[in-house]
């Protein structure tokens, strides 16, 4: 088979390093990789904002499937041109795309659906959201309804906090995405991902995870992309994943087919888990970065039948298997980061850390002539494995004490949650 993989970031690393050890690929394409991609995949540069010059190649190059990584070109519907071109695609289309690309989207769902959820209200003015959350009263969540870079959701502490979010929204601090606003309770509880393959009718359950969104060590500061991850999520057990499956998953799928758009492809389900049982925070229509690093490092199956299943619309029989062991990874980011940073940097000591424990996945770094330069705010994702937390932990920060990077950092505390269960 050949295959084109589109995107750069570390999750598209890892997806690339899982593809390439499939028997049954032939040439793995990646647009546009990075420094790290280049082992495993062949690199090529297409403007992905052309949807024909995409669907070009794929006839040239005789691809067989189509990996989508990120959820931009799925929110405009690169899924749909591919799809009508009769090119295979893992990845929803523009339509089912919405349960990322629009939260109040999502939310008419889980009213539809009886799916639990923070209650909710949608707002087109300033006036209408700020006297909704006037009445609520605050501990509040503010979230721009479109896609603004995970920057549009705040949680406001106090009143004040929420107007000015409300305000910061309404007069255009995310573009279009904030001309709706979605005001929502407050939940409180463990936040874990779920991951779902699904092929429009039925999700095949695809691993859990937990993330640390804060740039800081005991989870303070500003929000990033996210700074590292661990799967299991040890707070999800078998039971709460039957729950999760037949109290959220299930029926937003039946509610996606009910209205004549099927969800294919990957359904990431943030949740918030308290006594009361799982709450959807969110739905994204992609894989995790860096969630997908620890999975990827996780799964025993070879992941190219699972995506092609998706594409072909029946993952009904097929089946994920896991290694028993934990993953942990650690992002590494260039100084600065989430705000402004340089770019260009050179990072010495990536020779040899690579074994059957640990990977390094690159993120935002390309290669100049031999060397490995910071080409983006989060850079590495170095991932391990361990029969524990702890031992995943340990050797994850092992191997960065041997990364030479002064320009770089990384938060020193990935896993507490976990590693504090185990002991
Ligand atoms: P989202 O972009 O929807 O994932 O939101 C980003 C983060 O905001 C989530 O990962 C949560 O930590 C937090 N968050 C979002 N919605 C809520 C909520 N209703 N209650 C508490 N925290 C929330
Ligand atoms: N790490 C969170 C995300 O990919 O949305």
């Amino acid at each position: 088979m050949n295959i084109l993989l589109i995107g750069s970031g570390g999750r598209e690393h890892a997806l690339a390093w899982k593809i390439a050890q499939s028997p049954q690929l032939d040439r793995l394409y990646i647009c546009l990789g990075n420094g790290g991609t280049r082992g495993v995949a062949e690199t090529v540069d297409l403007n992905l904002d052309d949807h024909s010059s995409v669907i070009s190649f794929c006839q040239l190059m005789a691809i067989d499937l189509v990996v989508v990584g990120p959820e931009a070109p799925l929110v405009a519907g690169l899924a749909d041109d591919l799809q009508k071109a009769n090119i295979s695609v893992f990845g929803p289309s523009k339509a089912a795309a919405q349960l990322e690309g629009s939260k109040n989207f999502t939310k008419a769902l889980c009213d539809r659906m009886a799916v639990p959820t923070a209650a909710y209200g949608h707002f087109t003015n300033a006036t209408d959201a700020r006297a909704y959350a006037t009445e609520q009263g605050a501990p509040i969540v503010v979230k721009a309804d479109g896609l603004a870079a995970g920057k549009g959701v705040t949680v406001a502490l106090t009143l004040e906090e929420a107007h000015a979010a409300i305000d910061d929204c309404f007069d255009g601090a995310f573009g279009d995405a904030g001309a709706e606003v979605v005001v929502e309770e407050f939940l409180s509880g463990e936040e874990a991902s779920m991951f779902f393959l699904c092929d429009g009718k039925t999700a095949l359950p695809f691993g859990t995870a937990q993330d640390h969104k804060r740039v800081g060590d005991g989870d303070t500061g500003p929000n990033t992309g996210g700074m590292g991850a661990y799967s299991p999520a040890p707070v999800v057990d078998d039971a709460l994943q039957k729950e999760i499956l037949d109290t959220i998953i299930t029926p937003s799928l039946d509610g996606m087919a009910a209205a004549g758009m099927p969800f294919r492809g990957v359904l990431f389900a943030g949740l918030m888990i308290d006594q009361s049982g799982p709450k959807l925070i969110e739905y994204n229509v992609r894989f995790g970065d860096p969630e997908c690093q620890v999975l990827m490092m996780r799964l025993q199956s070879d992941l190219v039948p699972l995506l092609q299943a998706c594409a072909d619309g029946d993952v009904s029989k097929m089946q994920a298997d896991w290694s028993p062991q934990f993953a942990l990874t650690v992002v590494m980011a260039a100084d600065g980061y989430p705000a402004g940073y340089e770019k260009g940097s050179q990072i010495n000591g990536l020779n040899g850390l690579n074994d059957n424990q640990t990977q390094v996945f690159h993120a935002g770094t390309k290669e100049l002539n031999g060397t490995i330069r910071a080409s983006g705010g989060r850079v590495l994702a170095v991932t391990a494995q361990g029969d524990s937390a702890s031992q995943a932990q340990k050797r994850a920060y092992a191997a960065i004490d041997k990364i030479d990077w002064p320009q770089g950092f990384c938060r020193k505390d990935i896993g507490w949650r976990a590693v504090q269960r185990e002991t």
